[in-house]
């Protein structure tokens, strides 16, 4: 009984400083977060502007260039060695630039152009986040 107690008390205390290693360890590297948090700004203009309606060529320009120059961070930054997670990330890549090839003017032409960028930023995170 007692050794079993002990075991238990190993493993909720490993568990406890395995969670603490974790959360230091992602307090050092801000940024894989933080190029996620900038992609999500972008992509919340840009549905904002969506839903109330108010489309401005140049404003959606500006924000699918910083996605699609924030997305090359990916990668690099997350350090992941595989080869999924990458391909997940050069998808988004690929959508982002052909939503700022199709350069939208229109809310609607706007919501299409960045469908498939959102089906990309969905499907990795099922898988990783
Ligand atoms: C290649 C994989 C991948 C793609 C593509 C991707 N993400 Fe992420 N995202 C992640 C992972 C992994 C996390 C979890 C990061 C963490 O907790 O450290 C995440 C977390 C986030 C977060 C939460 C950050 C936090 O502090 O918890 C936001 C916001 C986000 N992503 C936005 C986006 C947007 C917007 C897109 C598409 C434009 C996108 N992501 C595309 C992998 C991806």
């Amino acid at each position: 009984m007692r050794v079993a107690l002990m075991i238990l008390l190993g493993l909720v205390i490993g568990s406890i400083g395995t969670a603490n290693v974790m959360n230091v360890l992602s307090e050092r590297n801000p940024m894989p977060k933080a190029v996620m948090h900038t992609m999500g700004y972008h992509m919340g203009e840009l549905t904002g502007a969506i839903k109330v309606n108010q489309c401005d060529a140049v404003k959606i320009q500006r924000h699918l260039a910083r996605l699609e120059s924030t997305a090359t961070d990916i990668t690099p930054v997350f350090g992941m060695d595989d080869k999924d997670f990458t391909d997940h990330a050069n998808q988004l890549r690929d959508h982002l630039r052909q939503a700022v090839q199709a350069a939208p003017t229109t809310c609607a032409a706007l919501a299409a152009a960045i469908k498939l960028v959102n089906d990309s930023c969905k499907s990795c995170h099922q898988k990783y986040r």
